[in-house]
């Protein structure tokens, strides 16, 4: 084969690659060169049969056209991808479509808390919602704390630049869902079976704590109300929630508004109890419950010596952490509305 072969098979080749103007003519172009029948496929045929002699230039020749031909093709093929070639259309119908971002129900403001109310439901319990922002009075003094008690201080309360009220005094955000159980009572509707769910904010944080949360609040008042009645509720919310295999605990404690008062654990769903970072010795802290104190019923217009109650506090970042399988070990991904985070729940 003659010497200037090579060189008009890589002019013909220039030629051909100007007249391309879609994808289509590309690939064209792509299998009259590089197919398995293409132009050089038959260049490589004639390699196996020629002399010796001039075997390695052929061969060097060949290997130089095809790799020029590859780069070239390939250069085109981006240009096309990236739109710069001129009367070239920019649009690609092969390329899959950008599809448009999804949102989703936040887990802890809605899908948790959706699951909540679902679970208390069957127990006669309706979902309220009481400020966020509210008195002293609702928030401390009608639960047995008055004005300057120390039991205030584990409260540590966020206070409201604003006017103080005659009555109810200074205005605070709500650092508990039990702010709600007196405006409740007031409503005079006996018996009571509230689920306050509702923003906290207290001045902490850490790997268990965020300054905002929620917490749900479950009061019930009517006649003849115990302690197993309190377990018991606390006991199928937990096994509702957590599943089967997940232990609750109350230990002992102390709550100016209820007597007795209990704190109330879940084994760690992160360790399955055996203790790890986050819960540090196999149960976590979860929230506080117990028997409605006679002065708080009092606050709320209710007779002690008829009527008696049960309340909980929960707080719902908390649970929502501890559900199986989610492995979150830091409370704060929870409050900081990072999308990355938030769409994987
Ligand atoms: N309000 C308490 C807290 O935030 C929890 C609690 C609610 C305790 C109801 C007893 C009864 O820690």
């Amino acid at each position: 084969m003659d010497q200037s072969k090579f060189e008009n098979l890589a002019k013909e080749f220039m030629e051909d690659l100007k007249k391309v103007s879609s994808l289509d003519d590309l690939e064209s172009l792509r299998v009259k060169y590089l197919g398995k029948k293409g132009i050089l496929a038959g260049l490589f045929g004639e390699f196996a049969q020629i002399s010796p002699e001039i075997k390695k230039d052929f061969g060097r020749k060949l290997n130089q056209l095809k790799n020029n031909i590859e780069s070239k093709l390939s250069e085109l093929h981006s240009e096309f991808f990236a739109g710069t070639e001129i009367g070239v259309s920019q649009f690609e119908k092969t390329l899959p479509g950008k599809k448009p971002q999804i949102g989703h129900l936040h887990p802890i403001i809605t899908q948790a808390i959706r699951e909540i109310v679902e679970i208390f439901k069957p127990l006669g319990f309706t979902q309220v919602r009481h400020p966020e922002v509210d008195w002293d009075y609702f928030a401390f003094e009608s639960l047995n704390m008055p004005k300057t008690h120390p039991a205030r201080d584990e409260w540590e309360t966020f206070f409201v630049k604003a006017p103080e009220n005659k009555e109810y005094g200074k205005l605070v955000v709500s650092p508990h869902t039990s702010s709600g159980q007196v405006r409740e009572m007031l409503k005079n509707q006996l018996p009571i079976r509230m689920l306050n769910i509702s923003r906290c904010g207290r001045r902490q944080i850490d790997v268990n704590h965020i300054p905002f949360f929620f917490q749900f609040e479950g009061l019930a008042i009517d006649k003849n109300l115990s302690i197993a009645n309190l377990r018991g509720v606390l006991d199928y919310f937990a096994q509702k929630f957590f599943g089967p295999g997940r232990k609750t605990r109350l230990r002992p404690f102390h709550f100016r508004f209820t007597e007795p008062s209990f704190e109330v654990d879940v084994s760690c769903g992160l360790c399955q109890g055996a203790g790890c970072r986050f819960c540090k010795e196999g149960w976590v802290e979860i929230g506080g419950a117990g028997m409605v104190h006679p002065n708080v019923l009092k606050a709320g217009k209710v007779d002690p010596k008829i009527y008696n109650g049960f309340a909980f506090g929960w707080g719902v970042e908390r649970t929502y952490m501890m559900k199986a399988g989610l492995k979150i070990d830091d409370m704060r991904y929870l409050g900081e509305n990072n999308l990355k985070f938030l769409s994987q729940f």
